[in-house]
């Protein structure tokens, strides 16, 4: 794993954007992964300013987001498909056909997770995969106790990651119970992952993660197995992790 360590919140979204970039003309028609919260809404503006300088196009790019809550749909102000729109693609020239999310108002939730397995593996797996990290270390919403071999799926939330999210709703009670992510086996078969960490509250997080086993009860120590995982992160997310 390579580790890049910012300063601050802001550096870590210049230096994860300007990797990505990077990354991304290395493809003709990159496939990427996006996750949404509140790291990386720094990297996805400094994405529109790039776009708007003219130094990147997403005409040819195609983006799967990691996950959705059940029973929103677009048009909630809570929904991930709603966040993406407003915070990435109404700024970019993505076409919007391009763009999948889970749907989280499906008809038939067995046959979504289905069908978004197989959007991916059309589309030719994901090239670039864009990561948060969980407090209780999860990555998508592949809470503590996800086989490592998931695919696409429908979770019951964490407590204490509905708790985290509570911030985006009016209060903790309406955040949903359950949500379609990407499975923990989806996201390693990505054939790069950026994982963005900022900020003390992931620190103990951070450091299991690079210094711990692999275990299911800590899904994001998984990516210790991935051969081309860079983590950007700030100094706050890095405190607990010696000679970085
Ligand atoms: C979001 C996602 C989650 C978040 C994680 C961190 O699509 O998949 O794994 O990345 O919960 O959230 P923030 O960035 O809000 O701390």
């Amino acid at each position: 794993m390579n580790v890049i360590k910012a300063k601050d919140y802001d550096e870590m979204s210049t230096l994860a954007c300007n990797l990505t970039i990077e990354r991304m003309k290395n493809y003709k028609r990159p496939v990427l992964g996006l996750a949404t919260g509140s790291t990386p809404e720094g990297l996805y503006r400094c994405l529109i300013e790039n776009y708007e300088k003219g130094n990147i196009s997403f005409n040819n790019v195609t983006t799967f987001n990691l996950d959705e809550y059940i029973g929103l749909d677009e048009n909630n102000k809570n929904s991930y498909h709603y966040y993406m729109n407003k915070k990435l693609f109404e700024h970019i020239d993505l076409p919007k056909e391009q763009a999948y999310v889970p749907d989280g108002v499906a008809s038939c939730f067995e046959t979504e997770c289905k069908q978004y397995e197989e959007r991916i593996k059309k589309a030719g797996g994901i090239d670039i995969q864009l990561l948060g990290l969980g407090i209780n270390g999860h990555i998508g919403f592949n809470e503590p106790g996800t086989s490592l071999k998931s695919r696409t799926h429908v979770v019951t939330l964490d407590e204490s990651t509905r708790n985290a999210n509570a911030h985006f709703f009016a209060s903790e009670g309406e955040v949903p119970k359950r949500a379609i992510s990407m499975g923990v086996q989806t996201i390693m078969e990505s054939k790069e992952i950026i994982l963005l960490v900022s900020g003390e509250k992931k620190a103990e997080a951070l450091k299991r993660l690079m210094t711990g086993n692999i275990s299911e009860q800590f899904p994001a120590s998984v990516l210790h197995k991935h051969d081309d995982l860079t983590i950007v992160a700030d100094e706050a997310a890095l405190s607990l992790v010696d000679n970085v």
